[in-house]
């Protein structure tokens, strides 16, 4: 019995979508049945052919049904490994007693935690696979040619809705594509800090920013993060002494630490940024990737001044091959910085751009995010359940409520965590240290470890690794 809301704010499609995901997902409809006719269904429930049709359409690019030439539509055989973990409830995950993990098991020979991305079977192939052949059926030649510098325009219309949802006024004319969030957050450095100009951060900050003012010969100066958030009246002393050309941060889950900074913090610094001048670049590349609802505005959507550019992108969230990212910037500052990308590389590829428009437009975006943010809780939660099993009480770590990190605190009186490093690699494990995301090196004591590459069972036989690595140290 299929029950659609007509008064709801969700789609019919939508509804639908939802109807069928959760008959397949709970055995309901089992593998190989064969899904009602379009029309029929449409007579059936009352609604247009259309609404049946694209939510069709939307299982199929979720990898949930295929067509089978002819003979009409069916559940698929294997559901896609980011399903099963879909299908798994919180707190299912429970560590094995110690000594029932063997070595002898199926486990990877290098459990690497210290990746920076999701895995790659968590990539939404279907949807990108009838993404690139609806583009290349419609627009032929024009998907292989030249773009402008700016981007695609139904992709810049796409991004600044997507961020008016995320309660940011962008027009399309501040978006500028970029391929990737780290060309978004170069390009904005090199138009706002001339050569050997100061660029200001956090410590500790995104390690890709550390190479940009490396490799451009810039001074990187640094405000301290701690658990407290800025010292915003050190930060102030820094702005008025030192005149940084460009304040760059990481509002919402910091990577390495996934902090995310208060409200009362986000206004200071725009009050900062009026006072000063002082232009800030927020990196939003975890913005929406929350396990629990962080409910904070961006800064840019804050921002009265126009003193906040916003660099992000689907990297994180959705494909980081393709490239995609974004650049929000004021309309003053625009024709500088398409000028410096015109330079850099002349556009961002066109079929990409087209595919990633297509994957927004089909409203994939929100449903791919629902199943992967909760595969990663799952992981996040297993590998958090996994700490406490073997180092409560010596080791301490951060709960985040997003990204894909844990930043874990080995004591003072034991190994650094290069040391532990070296030691952890011999015994089949690896992190990231945290001295590599400060240019001061803070941070000896810390680990930044990944949840989101390894089911829990290997995430655990990864912690217990790096328990044994410490341990022998
Ligand atoms: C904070 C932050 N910004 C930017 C990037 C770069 O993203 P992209 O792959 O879209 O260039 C990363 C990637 O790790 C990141 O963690």
């Amino acid at each position: 019995m299929i029950t659609l809301n007509r008064d709801a704010p969700e789609a019919l499609y939508h509804q639908l979508f939802n109807h069928f995901r959760e008959q397949i997902l709970s055995g309901a409809m089992k593998a190989g049945k064969r899904l009602p006719a379009s029309r029929a269904l449409a007579n059936e429930l009352d609604i247009s052919r259309t609404s049946v049709v694209n939510s069709y359409n939307a299982l199929e690019s979720a990898g949930l049904i295929v067509s089978r030439e002819r003979r009409g539509l069916f559940v698929v055989d294997k559901l896609p490994i980011l399903y099963e973990e879909w299908m798994l409830s919180d707190g299912d995950f429970m560590p094995s007693p110690a000594s029932n993990l063997s070595d002898n098991q199926d486990f990877p020979s290098l459990i690497s935690l210290s990746v920076g991305s999701l895995p790659v079977d968590f990539m939404p192939v279907e949807a990108m696979r009838r993404a690139l052949n609806a583009v290349l059926d419609r627009d032929a030649g024009a998907a292989l040619g030249y773009e402008p510098t700016e981007g695609y325009k139904p992709l810049r219309r796409a991004i600044a809705d997507h961020l008016h949802s995320r309660g940011m006024n962008v027009k399309t004319d501040q978006v500028l594509v970029t391929g990737g969030c780290q060309q978004a957050i170069d390009l904005a450095v090199q138009s706002l800090v001339p050569p050997n100009g100061i660029l200001l951060t956090t410590d500790p900050t995104y390690i890709g920013l550390i190479e940009i003012a490396r490799t451009r010969n810039l001074e990187l100066i640094t405000i301290p993060w701690s658990d407290q958030g800025i010292d915003l009246t050190r930060l102030e002393a820094i702005i008025r002494e030192r005149h940084p050309h460009l304040f760059y941060l990481m509002t919402t889950f910091l990577n390495p630490t996934g902090a995310v900074l208060s409200m009362q913090q986000r206004r200071q610094l725009l009050a900062f940024a009026a006072t000063y001048h002082l232009p800030i670049l927020e990196d939003g590349v975890y913005d929406g990737f929350d396990y629990e609802d962080v409910g904070l505005p961006s800064l840019r959507a804050l921002d009265e001044t126009g003193m906040v550019l916003y660099a992000s992108g689907f990297s994180k969230t959705v494909v980081p091959g393709t490239r995609i990212g974004y650049l929000i910037t004021n309309l003053q500052l625009y024709p500088r910085i398409s000028r410096v990308k015109q330079a850099a590389d002349v556009c961002t590829p066109g079929l990409n751009q087209r595919a990633m428009t297509e994957f927004l437009r089909s409203g994939q975006l929100n449903a791919h995010l629902e199943v992967v943010r909760h595969a990663c809780k799952h992981r996040r939660d297993a590998l958090l359940t996994a700490l406490k099993h073997y180092a409560s009480g010596k080791w301490t770590w951060t709960t985040p409520l997003g990204g894909l990190y844990i930043w874990v605190e080995i004591p003072s009186t034991g190994p650094t965590a290069l040391d532990l490093l070296r030691k952890a690699t011999e015994l089949g494990v690896d992190f990231a240290i945290g001295a590599s995301f400060s240019p001061n090196a803070s941070w000896p004591y810390h680990l930044r470890l990944n949840f989101s590459s390894y089911t829990p069972p290997i995430l655990e036989e990864g912690i217990r690794r790096l328990w044994m690595a410490w341990s022998d140290c």
